[in-house]
């Protein structure tokens, strides 16, 4: 069955390393999601986010996540999976999934005054924790650049460090999303932030790992989760753009960096563009050179088996978690 958080941050913190959080919204994610966290053995957080239960329906997705544990099985190896609210935005939200059976739940109160996000986190927490299975809450402090629950913040908010311990203590959560300079989507910085290789390529800033260090030191052993973090691979970028595609200024967060994150306290890291990215530049070099395909398996398909390998790679060789269920 689904399992909450507890357990695989406590291991992933004693083995320095990060569990992933792949967002699904649809059958091909969920497969490919699975099958890469099976033939990995790799435990996995699975997320749906506000936008996912519109666009696929609350009862079909949360279903499918409860099939993923048989699935798994199945497939000759029982990983533990976590079914997680992407940045729930209400009490009412992360109650509704809480007793429809997600095993985690995030209540993003990031944008709200300080206090109200205590005050609404505390009630999310009180409400979760008192359930027969313990369901794990997710907060945040700080405001990740960009755009997170249609706010769409110019700049980044840092985690102020100074507040995380109080955070926690008053709180009860479980984890704590935090802002060092990642943010959403397949532009984390703008061109003006960032230098140029030789190739051309956007070289980034690097993340505030001396805020991370702060607050590591406030929250000692304390689970830490880093949203924002894909790495936005030009492999992927050059063949959506080779077949007609656009993705303006694609920047994202070099996967050396997100090694070392994965080493630290951050305990989860949570990875959506780049699937986007990896199953549209297949869609499309599907599209441009078998024009006559009309059958959705024949690119969705293909689609689905980019983003299994993918995310093997990515517990491989990023996050560790590979060889961890
Ligand atoms: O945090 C954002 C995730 O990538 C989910 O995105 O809200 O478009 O489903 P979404
Ligand atoms: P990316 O847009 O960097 O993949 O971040 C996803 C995320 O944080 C989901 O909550
Ligand atoms: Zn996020
Ligand atoms: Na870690």
């Amino acid at each position: 069955g689904l399992v909450n958080t507890k357990d695989l941050f406590a291991k992933a913190m004693a083995g320095k390393y990060a569990i992933p959080a792949y967002n699904f919204n649809n059958l091909e994610q969920l497969q490919a999601i699975v099958q890469a966290c099976v033939e990995t053995k790799s435990p996995v957080i699975l997320q749906v986010s506000s936008g996912a239960r519109k666009y696929a329906n609350a009862t079909l997705l949360r279903n499918m996540a409860k099939g993923a544990t048989e699935y798994a099985k199945e497939l000759g190896y029982d990983i533990p999976i976590v079914l997680h609210l992407d940045h729930g935005d209400s009490l009412a939200l992360c109650k509704e999934c809480i007793e429809s059976g997600f095993s985690s739940v995030m209540i993003d109160g990031s944008h709200l005054p300080y206090e109200e996000n205590v005050a609404l986190t505390k009630q999310v927490v009180d409400f979760a924790h008192s359930q027969e299975h313990y369901v794990t809450v997710e907060g945040e402090l700080g405001i990740l650049a960009g755009i997170e629950d249609d706010v769409v913040a110019e700049h980044h908010t840092y985690t102020e460090p100074d507040e995380v311990e109080d955070f926690v203590k008053r709180t009860g959560v479980d984890s704590l999303a935090i802002s060092i300079g990642t943010s959403h989507g397949a532009t984390k910085f703008t061109p003006d932030q960032c230098t140029r290789n030789a190739d051309g390529v956007l070289v980034p800033p690097e993340l505030r790992f001396d805020i991370l260090e702060e607050i590591e030191k406030r929250l000692p052993g304390f689970p830490i989760v880093l949203h924002g973090s894909s790495s936005v691979p030009m492999e992927y970028v050059r063949i959506i753009e080779q077949f007609g595609g656009k993705v303006p200024d694609a920047v994202g967060i070099p996967e050396e960096q997100l090694r070392r994150a994965a080493a630290s306290a951050v305990c989860k890291i949570n990875i959506d563009s780049d699937g986007r990215l990896a199953m549209t530049a297949m869609i499309r070099k599907v599209f441009a050179e078998q024009p006559s395909e009309f059958d959705p398996r024949k690119y969705l398909g293909p689609a689905r088996d980019e983003l299994k390998k993918l995310y093997m790679y990515k517990n491989q060789n990023v996050l560790g978690s590979a060889g961890k269920a």
